[in-house]
């Protein structure tokens, strides 16, 4: 497996250099890049062709078979195998030890069709969550910082302009592995992300895995919304390396980029961008940094501080409720996965899912119940169901108007609570909940008026909503 990547890396690089690579060499130069940085980093170029790659392979004794492992060919119809990889600029993707072990493979610049990048898909000496691009080089020059982005050309480019700490995520969120490979070789983390509503979500993303890891981490906001790459070509590694010093910690960084877009001189911008504030300070934990930031903000924008850390107090608690309510749902919902609960889904489930649409949407929205008013449990043909919609029902009636499910443990078992609790959180949110409600009435109706139930065995979700469709629009005929 290693052999074949060898080769094939071998076989691109070489390739580059020959009258069919040279456009892939002119686009490596014409991107700013030198002959130098080509060969260290082995980069190279996949013949416009279906087979070149095979055929050199075949020539080299390897078998089809392992070729297809190493993920260097694809098995087409009629059992044929083609180049994984044809037109493409090629980049290497090396382990921490130097050894290739798969490829990324980005288009053709003139081509539009096909993806941006191919990459190898897990081979058994490639796994991506575990891969990181350019750490075989950033490994001896990152003890003081490492600096992550998400482009292979933002890891080639700054690593020709002298910032050999740099590695790249290879198009995939960063992973918890990926972490602690990374916090073996060094304290501090800057990540290159873009800033872009995605790039500042994987910034998010990237945080929460790493806060587990001791690392310090730090956000990196690269003017203008350009990426390292393009940022270094127009401006030169030194203002790069006043950009990466200018590096801020993950709560600057919200509260900065939580102000984009908004005029914080107006009273309306400016209570949007201190919610913003708060709901990021509410990610703190501890409290004098809570509170340091909570100083400056209310300096900066006229408001107490007091009345900041209410709010922020307010969103923690919202946001334990809501952590608490998915451990109940994880917890309960295997119970569930078999039917036993309610057997009627397995003879009849378009009804029973009808009834549980039903159900779902007045947990949800316990003011659409007296909409339904015509609608009652007996309407039901699940038992099951109809325990729970009557429970449902008292339950919004006598607690003025809210929805509370710790109220139901006397009355039903823990396998049934788990089923009620899988209503609860596995359906929605829904777009229309009325009309949801009364689409599930007509099919719940429609069901029951048929004296044979429905076809046995599953029904998938996308089936289910076909299904509900075509009844709607026999209803909708009929009238
Ligand atoms: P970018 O689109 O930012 O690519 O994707 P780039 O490397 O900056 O490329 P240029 O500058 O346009 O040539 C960032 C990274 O996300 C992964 C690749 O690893 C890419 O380098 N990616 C992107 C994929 O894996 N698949 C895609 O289709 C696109
Ligand atoms: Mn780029």
């Amino acid at each position: 497996m290693y052999e074949i990547n060898k080769e094939s890396a071998r076989f691109f690089h070489n390739y580059l250099f020959t009258q069919g690579g040279k456009w892939a060499l002119d686009y490596l130069l014409g991107r700013g890049l030198d002959i130098k940085t080509i060969k260290h980093f082995g980069l190279g170029a996949a013949p416009n062709e279906w087979d070149a790659l095979l055929k050199h392979l075949k020539e080299k004794g390897f078998r089809l078979s392992d070729m297809e492992q190493a993920n260097v060919i694809t098995k087409g119809k009629n059992n044929s195998y083609y180049d994984r990889f044809r037109n493409r600029v090629m980049f290497p993707i090396i382990e921490i030890n130097g050894k290739v072990v798969g490829f990324s493979g980005r288009r053709h610049p003139n081509e539009d069709r096909g993806g941006k990048y191919v990459n190898t898909s897990d081979t058994p000496v490639y796994k991506k969550s575990k891969t990181l691009f350019g750490f075989n080089f950033a490994k001896n020059h990152c003890a003081k910082q490492l600096l992550v982005v998400e482009g292979n050309m933002d890891v080639v480019s700054l690593h020709k302009a002298g910032f050999e700490n740099t590695i790249g995520t290879l198009g995939t969120a960063f992973t918890s592995e990926q972490a602690r490979m990374i916090a073996r070789y060094t304290n501090e983390i800057v990540l290159g992300f873009d800033s872009d509503a995605a790039g500042q979500k994987a910034v998010a993303r990237a945080s929460e895995v790493l806060s587990g890891s001791g690392l310090k981490v730090r956000v990196l906001s690269v003017p203008d919304g350009k990426d390292p790459d393009e940022f270094i070509k127009k401006n030169g590694p030194e203002r790069f390396k006043a950009v990466l010093e200018g590096a801020v910690n993950e709560i600057e960084y919200k509260l900065f980029t939580a102000a984009e877009g908004l005029d914080t001189t107006t009273a309306d911008g400016k209570t949007k961008y201190l919610n913003l504030a708060a709901e990021a300070l509410a990610t703190i934990n501890s409290p004098i940094t809570v509170d340091l930031y909570a100083g400056r903000l209310s300096e900066q924008y006229g408001i107490t501080k007091s009345t900041l850390i209410k709010e922020v107090d307010k969103i923690r608690y919202a946001k334990r409720k809501i952590k608490q309510k998915k451990e109940i749902g994880a917890i309960i919902k295997p119970v569930y996965t078999n039917n036993e609960v309610n057997p009627l889904k397995r003879t009849n489930q378009l009804a029973v899912l009808a009834e549980e649409t039903i159900i779902s949407v007045i947990m949800a929205h316990p003011d659409l119940l007296p909409k339904a008013e015509h609608f009652t449990a007996e309407n039901m043909l699940s038992s099951i169901n109809q325990r729970i919609f009557k429970a449902v029902e008292q339950s919004i009636r006598g607690s003025s108007g809210k929805f509370d499910i710790s109220l139901f443990g006397d009355e039903f078992s823990p396998e049934e609570m788990g089923y009620i609790s899988s209503l609860q959180n596995s359906k929605g949110p829904f777009v229309d909940p009325k009309k949801s409600i009364d689409d599930a009435i007509a099919v719940l109706e429609n069901e029951r008026t048929k004296n044979t139930p429905a076809e046995a065995g599953k029904l998938a979700d996308d089936e289910w909503a076909k299904q509900m469709e075509k009844i709607i629009q026999n209803k909708k005929r009929s009238n």
